[in-house]
């Protein structure tokens, strides 16, 4: 085969995948949007990392489930109060895997690499590496973003060399090595002593023309923490898109340990949970890239929101908290408290962490902590805002699953 048909086929492919398959396409499915995702993935983050992809059934609950091996090492952070390794929450941060198409991505905290692997087609729980993990010339890198746009895969490392890089993929040839680091001088060790002072999450915006990443302040030290933009440099004939080396940083007032963040649909505002108080909604500037508080909610009793999923069926943000076992419904015009959904006899944990919307359903990581059991918290949002029901909790002994586990992402 050609290189051209290749790459006709293969976006032939990936715009079927989109129009059939994506959350919120306007194609392919009568309803306008799947109602239910095929499978779940998240990492182990063990000393043998590993994505663990779990299926999920015609009514959203979970079963079963599959662990793949990445070939590298996850690690922990260091716990700022009691110098001990972390976990719940060991890498400080959102997406430590993430999912364009049928590749997935997976970063290496304790081996400062990045795995790519393939989503089998007809099994999704069937994962299987492509080329070979590549470096990426930071240390403790614990956040991934991919844009199937620009063939880009950019890494947020957190350790003593903190930055972005990025590689290019192909779903034949996988990753070709990371270009360079981008650094963010925040003066960590490997691994990084947190939660503050450290990379929360990298993503790309709606239209895939800028990469942002939160990195988290230390109110302690009277350290800032801020929020970077880098535009992507679309390809041309000249050669393959690539993200720019300079970014624009700001740090909107009012914010102080940003964490995890998703952009709300058709507009250029960022949803973003702030572990020291609750969520924000920022607006970006396009022009100056520099981002604006809009609105703010204080989340009355909680310890440290960090994690924020929007949900396309309800059209509002759910965050987490690791030491408060709630999940709290926010609205995504004015960060509006819009429900509180109690988790405490839903889940053996103190908490919950990563979190991913998938069509009616919600499914949200408690690692446990080392002595309570690692679950998936299965939510049912089909009755719209203000309905999240609990119903599954998902027990993760029989996969070998403990305290270091991070990441939460679902294949449509
Ligand atoms: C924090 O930094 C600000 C601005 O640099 C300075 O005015 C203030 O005195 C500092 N506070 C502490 C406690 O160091
Ligand atoms: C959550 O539910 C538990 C168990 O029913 C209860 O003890 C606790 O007070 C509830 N928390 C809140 C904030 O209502
Ligand atoms: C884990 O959490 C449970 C439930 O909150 C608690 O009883 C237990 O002491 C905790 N274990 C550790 C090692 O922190
Ligand atoms: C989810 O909620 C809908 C009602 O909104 C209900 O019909 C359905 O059975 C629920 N699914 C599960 C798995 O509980």
């Amino acid at each position: 085969m050609t290189a051209i048909l290749r790459k006709i086929l293969l976006s032939t492919a990936l715009w079927s995948l989109l129009v059939n398959g994506a959350p919120y396409s306007h194609g392919g499915c009568p309803s306008g949007k799947a109602s239910v995702g095929k499978a779940i993935y998240f990492l182990t983050n063990d000393a043998e990392n590993a994505v663990v992809a779990v299926p999920i059934a015609s009514d959203g609950t979970l079963s079963h489930g599959t662990v793949t091996a990445t070939g590298g090492a996850g690690s922990s952070s260091i716990s700022g109060s009691t110098m001990m390794p972390s976990g719940p929450d060991a890498l400080l941060s959102q997406n430590a895997l993430t999912i364009v198409g049928q590749n997935l991505f997976a970063v290496n905290a304790g081996s400062n690499t990045l795995t790519m692997m393939s989503i089998c087609e007809s099994d999704p729980t069937i994962l299987t590496p492509v080329g070979k993990s590549v470096s990426v010339l930071g240390e403790f890198p614990n956040t991934v973003a991919a844009s199937a746009k620009n063939n880009l895969v950019c890494v947020g490392s957190t350790g003593a060399k903190a930055g972005i890089s990025c590689a290019t993929f192909s779903p034949y040839a996988g990753l070709s090595e990371m270009d360079f680091l981008r650094p963010f001088g925040l003066g960590q060790s490997t691994p990084p002593v947190g939660p503050t002072n450290t990379v929360s999450q990298t993503f790309f915006s709606e239209d895939e023309s800028l990469l942002l990443t939160t990195v988290k302040g230390d109110p302690t030290a009277n350290k800032t923490g801020f929020i970077s933009v880098f535009p992507v440099n679309p390809s041309c004939g000249c050669g393959p898109s690539s993200l720019s080396p300079k970014d624009t940083r700001s740090s909107p007032p009012g914010t102080a340990v940003l964490f995890g963040s998703e952009p709300i649909p058709g507009g250029s505002s960022v949803f973003v949970v702030d572990a020291s108080f609750g969520a924000v909604i920022l607006s970006l500037d396009e022009k100056t890239k520099k981002a604006s508080l809009f609105s703010k909610q204080v989340i009355a009793d909680q310890k440290a929101t960090c994690w924020v999923t929007i949900s396309r069926a309800t059209k509002s943000a759910f965050v987490t908290d690791p030491v408060v076992n709630h999940i709290v419904e926010m609205s995504l015009t004015d960060a509006k408290i819009i429900s509180t959904v109690n988790t405490t006899m839903a889940n053996a944990s103190p908490g919950l962490i990563d979190l991913k919307a998938a069509g009616n359903f919600i499914y949200a990581l408690s690692p446990g902590n080392g002595t309570t059991e690692a679950e998936v918290l299965v939510l049912n949002v089909s009755g719209g805002q203000g309905s999240a029901k609990v119903v599954q909790s998902f027990g993760l002994n029989a996969l070998g699953v403990g305290k270091s586990a991070q990441g939460m992402q679902v294949l449509m």
